[in-house]
Formats: structure tokens, sequence, C-alpha cells
């Protein structure tokens, strides 16, 4: 990790320029105000030897830190499973942050793009990387322009070899946010999703065992790595541990990212974070989790809002994309709105999805919906879809048929 000599003056200027110049750079946190607040020395301690991986690992899991990205996985169980693997490994980062109302990642990254860039070297450190891949969202060219800048300058400052971070853009597909997906856009390929097993954590980026985590995951691997487990397991609510970023979108008076204990209900997020419900709208339904999450009624805001606490109400939390709906709204309308996301976002390669989704969106066009019809199409893609956007699809459907069964 330590090429310092390969670094010229020339490489360096030569990166900065290659990106496009955007014109709304945010204030972010440059390399040398996060190395003048400490930043980097634990990434250096680590590599001089002062604590062993299964060390950090072992916070990592008391933490109880799991993927941000939506998913949940345990981070530490997935670093055991890549370091089990044979290398060369690399690890790739998805930061295609494609789920409807979701823009955390984007949110951390515009703020404190080297407390990510630490940790994905830690991370890359604790799997011993080759190679750290970044798979960014083109429609972020600020995060893309911050981020050319600042490995450009971890690269002249000898903290990372050159090449070692390799920046990739996406094209705007959401499904190259599926993790196997993305890994074949990365190799240069259509972005399909791969049938699984085998994990990426076997065979991922050009066939090597990946570790992949989401951009959020990573900060918090690094905050973790610097204070201990308990920078994130103290925090909590309502009988859960930990600390989620809220996308909170909607009819509320104050959208935003919304940092609050993990088990905060909605009813909290709108009252205490969110300053109330927009003028004039009553608070009607919210999708806790993005387009996949499902749909839940204003009756249930006092469900503690985590992994694991919404499955009994048929909904997940996910990446914690909130989106606040009222009075004005039709959630008829919603459900075939995120429908024809589906639609259009379905890779193709599979029956159910590619041709489920269209059915399902012909079906719910209609005044009355054929809920027979519906709930079978909806089985039919959730059992037999190769990934998580076709078995997740029916979600909205089956939502408004529980909930809102007035509206269709
Ligand atoms: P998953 O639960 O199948 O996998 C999660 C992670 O754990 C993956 O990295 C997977 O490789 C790993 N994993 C699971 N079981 C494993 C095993 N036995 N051995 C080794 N590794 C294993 O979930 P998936 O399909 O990757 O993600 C679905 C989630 O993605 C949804 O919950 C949704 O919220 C979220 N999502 C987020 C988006 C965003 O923009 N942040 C966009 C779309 C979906
Ligand atoms: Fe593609 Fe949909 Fe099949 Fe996923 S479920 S592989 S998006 S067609």
């Amino acid at each position: 990790h330590n090429h310092i000599d390969h670094a010229t003056p020339e490489t360096v200027s030569a990166a900065v320029s290659a990106g496009d110049t955007h014109p709304e750079m945010p204030d972010y946190q440059t390399l040398e105000a996060y190395a003048a607040a400490g930043g980097y020395a634990t990434l250096k301690a680590l590599r001089g030897g002062a604590r062993s991986v299964d060390e950090v690992q072992a916070d990592v899991l008391e933490a109880g830190l799991r993927g941000m990205g939506g998913a949940g996985f345990p981070a530490g169980r997935k670093w055991g499973f890549v370091r089990g693997a044979e290398g060369p490994r690399h690890l790739a980062v998805n930061g295609d942050e494609g789920e409807p109302g979701t823009f955390k990642d984007r949110w951390f990254l515009e703020r404190e793009p080297h407390r990510f860039l630490e940790g994905m070297l830690i991370a890359g450190w604790a799997i011993e990387a080759q190679t750290c891949f970044i798979y960014m969202r083109d429609e972020y060219p600020a995060v893309l322009e911050i981020l050319r800048r600042e490995i450009a300058k971890l690269e002249a400052a000898g903290i990372v070899a050159p090449g070692h971070i390799d920046l990739r853009r996406g094209a705007g597909a959401y499904i190259c946010g599926e993790e196997s997906a993305m890994i074949e856009s990365i190799e240069g390929k259509r972005g399909l999703p791969r049938h699984r097993p085998p994990y990426v954590a076997q065979v991922g980026v050009f066939g090597r065992p990946t570790l992949v985590h989401n951009v959020e995951t990573l900060c918090w691997i690094a905050t973790i790595a610097k204070e201990g487990p308990g920078a994130f397991n103290d925090h909590g609510a309502n009988g859960r541990k930990g600390l989620r970023s809220f996308s909170v979108s909607g009819r509320v008076r104050e959208p935003g990212v919304k940092l609050a204990p993990a088990g905060v209900t909605m009813r909290q997020l709108i009252d205490e974070h969110c300053g109330g419900m927009a003028e004039g709208h009553s608070f009607k339904a919210y999708l806790p989790g993005g387009a996949s999450g499902g749909i839940l009624p204003a009756t249930m805001d006092d469900i503690p809002l985590d992994f694991d606490t919404l499955q009994p109400h048929g909904c997940f939390i996910g990446s914690a994309a909130v989106v606040v709906f009222s009075d004005r709204d039709s959630m008829k309308d919603v459900a075939l709105n995120l429908l024809k996301f589906f639609e259009d976002e379905s890779c193709g390669q599979c029956t159910p999805c590619r041709v489920g989704c269209e059915k399902a969106v012909k079906l719910m066009a209609a005044e009355k919906w054929d809920r027979k019809l519906l709930e079978e199409l909806g089985r039919a893609m959730e059992d037999a879809s190769i990934c998580g956007l076709g078995q997740a699809a029916p979600n909205p459907i089956r939502s408004v048929l529980r909930h809102f069964p007035d509206e269709v």
C-alpha cells in the first residue's frame, strides 16, 4: 500500500482534470481537513499492526452493524466469508444508490468523503483487497468529482498506491445496484443479475472473492474502527440498537436525511425530526423502505423502524427511504407508479419479472382491481424471479390490497 514514488505531480493533476467540473460543488471535508482532525490515523495504525483483523472484525460484529444498502446482512460476517476464501480478493463498493427515495449515501459523500474512503480502506485492509472498486452512479456528478480529486490526493500522499482504488461510473440502470449485476457491469458487461449461489463472497469481480459493501456501511466501519462499537450500538430506541440515516421525502415540513436511532417510529420521525406534516396535509400512509419495502397506513405509525421489525406487516425498511403521503395522495396511483418503475427497470432476463411487471401495470390501471389474479401474479413473481427486483415488485400491490382495499 505504500507506493508514494509512483504518484508524480503529473499523474495527480491529470486525474483531477479528467473530471467534468460540476458547477455546484458542496463544501465537503477535504483530505487536509480530515487529516488535521486525526483522519487516517486509524488506517495507518492498523496497517502498522496496532490491532489484528480479528480484533477489528470482533468490534464490527459487536456493534451489530448490518448492511445499510438495505438487506441488513451482518457486515462482520461478510468479512468472515471473504477472508475464508482464497485470494486474490477484491472489494467493491456499491454506490449505485438507485432505490427511489434514497439519498443518504450522497449525503455522506458530499459531506465526509474521507470518512467513507478510510472505512473502505480499512475493510480493504481486513480482506487484503487487491483492488477497491467504487461503483458510483453517474447521476451524482458532484460526488464523482469529489472522489476523483480526493483519491488523487490520497495517491499523491502515498496513502494508497495508484490504481488501488478504481472508480467506475454507472450509467443509470437501477438493476446495476443489485450486487451481481453491479459486478457484471464493473467487468464491462451488461448488468444482468447472476444466480446465487455462488455468492459474491466466493465468486465476485473477475471471478475473485469479493467483499461488497454499501457506502454508508463503510462510513460506520470507519467510525467503529476509530471509536469502538459503542459509537454505534450505544444508540437506539424502542428496544432496537444502532443508528439509521433515514432519507425522508414527501409531505413533511422538513424533508432530508435524518440521522436517528434505529427503532424510532414513524410518528417520532415526523414530529421530532421533520417538523411535522407539511401545511394543509394530514398523514395518510408511508413507504418505509423505498419502492420495494411496501406501504403502511398512518394508523401503523408506532412500529419501531428497523431491520426485521416490519416483516410481520409484509414490509421492510431496506435502505430507510421513507416517503410520506397525505390525504391528497391516492394509494392506487402510488402503487401503479411504483410498478411502472419496476416495469421500466426490469433487466428482462427472466419471464416472471419481465412479463409480470408489465401485466401488473395493465391490471392495476383498471378501475376495479382483480384481486385474485393480482395475488396469483404476485406469488409467481415472488417465487420464480431471479433477483430481488422481481421478488419485491408485488409488495406495493399487496400493501394496497391489505390496507387500502376501498381505493381499488
Ligand atoms: P440479500 O439478503 O440476498 O444479500 C445481502 C448481502 O449478503 C449480499 O451482499 C449477499 O451476497 C450477502 N449474503 C447473503 N447470504 C449470504 C451467504 N449465505 N453467504 C455469503 N454472502 C451472503 O439481499 P440483496 O438482494 O443483496 O439486497 C436486497 C436489498 O437491497 C433490499 O432489501 C433493498 O432494500 C435493497 N435495495 C437497495 C437499493 C439502494 O439504492 N440502496 C436499491 C435496491 C434495493
Ligand atoms: Fe432481471 Fe427482473 Fe429477473 Fe431480476 S427478477 S433478473 S431484474 S428480470
